[in-house]
């Protein structure tokens, strides 16, 4: 068993040593997206220590099995830079009820050929934004469903299930007042639970 000090000591020198590098998904292609919007704001209040960086996902081809052995370019790189991140963000619409299949066909590539998926073990946290009340919970669901599979570990809690009110973001950009508190934690704990499973790893390998 590793002793709850011994983590936060190595998660200390983790932060003075080298920044968390996280990999920021958005579920949307779309120009004026507000998934998009909310990653930025929330990039700019996550704590010091981190970095994040958009990872393109609109020029994948669909997946099909048949390109395993010879996958595009683009392929090659969504694989390199989910597997050079130490963890995910993942910022997803809601469409239908579920995913947008362009967040689906991003997780299906980086997931392939069998045996050799860049998610399994990433720690990850999930938001999203919807026009309606139910502020992509159900996709939110849907999505925790997938990462079980892809063994990603994913912040249970605080759930962020957000719906977009006048407000949300104020002129330039960054979170509304009335939204800040509850998103400030939401990015803390999240932050927290990246450097727990970092700090793990590193001790397990
Ligand atoms: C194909 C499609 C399906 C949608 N289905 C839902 C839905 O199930 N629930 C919901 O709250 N909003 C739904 N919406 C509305 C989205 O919440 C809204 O378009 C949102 O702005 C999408 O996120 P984005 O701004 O990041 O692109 C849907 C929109 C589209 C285009």
């Amino acid at each position: 068993m590793i002793p709850i000090t011994a983590i936060i000591n190595n998660a200390s020198m983790n932060m003075i040593m080298n920044q968390y590098k996280i990999a920021v998904i958005v579920g949307s292609i779309r120009k004026d997206s507000l998934n998009k919007k909310l990653a930025d704001a929330i990039i700019r209040i996550a704590p010091s220590g981190f970095s994040f960086m958009h990872v393109l996902i609109s020029d994948l081809p669909l997946y099909n099995q048949d390109d395993d052995a010879n996958p595009a370019e683009s392929v090659k790189r969504l694989r390199r830079e989910i597997g050079g991140a130490d963890g995910l963000l993942f910022l997803t619409p809601e469409y239908n009820r579920s995913i947008p299949g362009v967040l689906k066909n991003a997780l299906d590539h980086a997931s392939r050929p069998h045996g050799q998926s860049v998610w399994a073990g990433k720690p990850a946290g999930i938001l999203g934004v919807a026009l309606g009340a139910a502020g992509t919970a159900l996709a939110q669901q849907h999505l925790r469903n997938i990462l079980a599979c892809l063994d990603v570990p994913v912040l249970g809690q605080p759930e962020a299930f957000i719906q977009a009110r006048e407000g949300l973001f104020s002129e330039d950009g960054t979170i509304g007042p009335g939204s800040k508190p509850f998103l400030q934690n939401w990015v803390d704990q999240y932050a927290r639970w990246i450097k727990l499973h970092v700090t793990l790893i590193e001790e397990v390998s």
